[in-house]
């Protein structure tokens, strides 16, 4: 997507060799005329897919995921990070485990939103490891729902998540994708690579 492209290359901020600081659009300010295009191009590129819900996880994928939804006219599901008051028995949960923070979160996601007759379409800001969207497809499996595919604004094609969707056949469509920094600058994939 071209002006995700520009704006990446206009406010993005590469920090050390794998990050990428883009919190003057997406996470910390966000910039919703951008989020809308976003969740445009996302309902654009799954159309053919009969998606009856969005899901993401708190609290970067939110904005993106909202917009996809509203393209949708469906319902956005976001996981939640925290333990919930209610009862566990009542929650799909499935456990985190993030290489950036060195930490393990739990996400559950309550039962009486997610249904077998659900067709859900996953949503996020960045795809590195791949293991946010590996919680949110354990959850939708244990919901017994479909999993229709995977949307991703950022992607860094050089960590292992895109190759673990691959492998379980998985559908990801993402709208940059980075596959190094040099010297502190993005290179995108090129077309004749992607
Ligand atoms: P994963 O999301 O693909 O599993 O990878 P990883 O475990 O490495 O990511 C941990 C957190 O760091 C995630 O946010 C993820 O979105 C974020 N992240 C990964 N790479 C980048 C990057 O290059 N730039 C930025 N800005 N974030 C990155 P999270 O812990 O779920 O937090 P939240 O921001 O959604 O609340
Ligand atoms: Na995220
Ligand atoms: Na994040």
């Amino acid at each position: 997507m071209k002006i995700l492209e520009e704006r990446i290359l206009k406010d993005g901020q590469v920090l050390g060799k794998d990050v990428l600081k883009v919190d003057n659009f997406l996470n910390h300010q966000v910039d919703p005329m951008l989020m809308q295009q976003i969740g445009q191009e996302f309902h654009r590129l799954f159309k053919d897919q009969p998606i009856t819900k969005v899901l993401t996880v708190e609290s970067s994928g939110i904005a993106p995921a909202i917009f996809t939804g509203l393209a949708f006219n469906v319902p956005v599901i976001f996981a939640r990070k925290h333990k919930s008051l209610t009862l566990k028995d009542e929650l799909y949960t499935s456990t985190v485990y993030s290489y950036t923070k060195k930490v393990s979160n739990h996400i559950s996601i309550s039962k009486k939103f997610l249904k077998a007759d659900d067709v859900c379409l996953v949503i996020d800001d960045f795809l590195a490891n791949g293991q946010a969207v590996e919680g949110l497809m354990d959850i939708v499996g244990q919901a017994g729902a479909k999993l229709a595919g995977v949307g991703i604004v950022i992607e860094k094609t050089f960590q292992k998540g895109r190759h673990l969707m691959d492998e379980k056949g998985i559908r990801v469509e993402s709208l940059a994708r980075i596959k190094a920094f040099e010297d502190g600058k993005v290179i995108f994939l090129d077309d004749q690579e992607a």
